[in-house]
């Protein structure tokens, strides 16, 4: 079995080729996808894709927990992330570490990612500095929407060099890497050049180090919106739309199951 990627092995491949990143939430997907990728985040995204909430905001610890079992299930190969959620680590260093330290020792996964800048780089540090990777999020942060909305950020030069601020200050705290997400791309390329550690873009331009998508979201299962960063690599969702349709048409008309799917009893069982 194939060693997975640490934290330190992302870290490393800044400078050397395109780091790729997808969500998973479940083993099964994780098995498909793994193979491919680098780094799978378990992404606080699952509550809006798996459970029907409208935001991030309601996500639990105890759900990112069990999807993070799911998904190290699965993993063979990719350094597996698991998002910390709202709520878990906002407080203060002690609350972040030991929520933290929960997911890690729960699920076995190698780092955890928060969303934040400047204000959260003395946090990052505590717990980089007590054993627990840290992947950082900056630029549109969802679990901030009752504060700011979703919009792309950077466009002005005064929230470009707050940003900018933002991802030099979690680099500097000891992330191994570090999210940009919904930015434009002269701030992307920027952010790039000035941190030590590599970018992961999503809806941030080519010019990042790696790139990261939802799953759900590229694989065309995930529709309720779609942002303008999306591209759909497949259309899945109108796949399962005809099975579900082809199964009610055979169960109502009685051509399932077919004799191939039927027990009969066997040959001198009494
Ligand atoms: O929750 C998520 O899926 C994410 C990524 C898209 C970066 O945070
Ligand atoms: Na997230």
């Amino acid at each position: 079995r194939p060693k997975r990627f640490g934290p330190a092995a992302i870290t490393a491949l800044k400078g050397q080729r395109p780091i790729v990143a997808l969500t998973a939430y479940t083993t099964p997907m994780t098995k498909l996808l793994d193979p491919h990728c680098d780094l799978l985040l378990v992404g606080d995204s699952l509550g809006m894709v798996l459970y029907g909430l409208e935001t991030t905001v309601g996500v639990t610890l105890e759900m990112m927990i069990a999807h993070g079992q799911a998904v190290m299930r699965g993993a063979a190969t990719a350094c597996v992330v698991v998002d910390m959620p709202f709520g878990s680590y906002q407080e203060s260093k002690e609350q972040a570490f030991r929520n933290a330290a929960r997911i890690l020792k729960e699920t076995g996964a190698d780092a955890v990612k928060l969303e934040g800048g400047a204000e959260m780089a003395e946090t990052v540090s505590f717990l980089v500095t007590r054993g627990v990777p840290v992947c950082g999020h900056v630029g549109l942060m969802p679990q901030q929407v009752n504060a700011t909305g979703y919009r792309s950020q950077g466009h002005t030069e005064g929230e470009a060099a707050k940003i900018r601020r933002d991802a030099e200050a979690i680099g500097k705290a000891g992330a191994f890497a570090v999210v940009v997400e919904g930015t434009v791309e002269p701030l992307a390329r920027e952010i790039t050049a000035s941190i030590a550690v590599p970018t992961i873009g999503i809806g941030a331009s080519p010019a990042c180090d790696g790139q990261i998508l939802v799953s759900d979201d590229m694989l065309g299962l995930f529709s309720d919106f779609r942002p303008r960063f999306v591209k759909r690599f497949a259309d899945l969702a109108p796949l399962i739309a005809q099975a579900a349709e082809a199964y009610a048409e055979e169960v109502r008309s009685r051509t399932f199951p077919g004799p191939e799917h039927t027990f009969r009893r066997r040959p001198g069982a009494d």
